[in-house]
């Protein structure tokens, strides 16, 4: 059976209360806690540091899930890692030293991710395949949660599964962009198992343990 994770992006939670937001997640049953990393340059937005992740550090066991949407990730990974990030993900258009950066990642005791953007076509992944354990394909434009999902990020992440099966790899597949009841199916069916949502958990309307759990039924529906 595949095992299907659920990552809630606390880019949309209540930052006053974001220790209870993520012991509320936690218990409901998320696997992974997503974080945010945006540096105004890879990106239009500003976000969070390390100083955030150990805080989140401090709040959970769950794995952190860090995505480092920043021009230059291989100045900061060391200090994620010090903060307790469990994986880190790096965009593969920085072109920032790819290879030793997911070295070092994978040195410091992190699992080492890589990401694509939406306009970066599938192939883009191949020459890392063997330094990752997670691909993280992005169904919106890095840079804001609330987007609406991208349908062109299907076939992509149906390339990648057909990449990583014939590598025999067990390498994370992972979506984050728009992600809701309605498009959760559709990105599960075409092979990804990790599933990052902001605005469909930390805005659900009856909840955030409520989100976790309609996103976690509609995975398990049609096993
Ligand atoms: C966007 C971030 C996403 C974002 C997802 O740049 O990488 O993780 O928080 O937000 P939703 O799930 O609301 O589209
Ligand atoms: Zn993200």
């Amino acid at each position: 059976m595949t095992t299907y994770l659920i990552a809630p992006s606390i880019l949309s939670a209540d930052f006053l209360r974001l220790g209870e937001q993520i012991a509320e997640v936690e218990a409901a049953g998320a696997d992974w806690i997503h974080i945010d990393v945006m540096d105004g340059h890879f990106v239009p937005n500003l976000t969070m540091g390390p100083f955030i992740v150990e805080h989140c550090r401090r709040a959970t066991r769950l794995p952190l899930d860090v995505h480092l949407m920043v021009t230059e990730p291989a100045r900061f990974v060391n200090a994620f890692a010090y903060a307790g990030a469990n994986s880190l993900t790096v965009h593969v258009e920085t072109k920032d030293h790819l290879l030793s950066t997911l070295q070092m990642i994978r040195h410091l005791g992190c699992r080492a991710g890589i990401s694509l953007s939406p306009s970066t076509p599938a192939d883009a992944v191949y020459p890392y395949l063997s330094l990752v354990d997670l691909i993280l394909v992005m169904s919106v434009e890095p840079g804001y949660a609330g987007q609406e999902f991208k349908p062109e990020a299907l076939p992509k992440i149906r390339a990648i599964r057909r990449m990583l099966d014939v590598a025999d790899s067990s390498t994370w597949l992972q979506v984050d962009g728009g992600l809701t009841t309605e498009t959760v199916p559709l990105v599960k069916a075409a092979g990804a198992n990790v599933f990052v949502a902001a605005h469909a958990i930390f805005q659900y309307p009856g909840g955030i343990a409520a989100g976790v759990q309609a996103l976690r039924r509609c995975l398990h529906d049609n096993e």
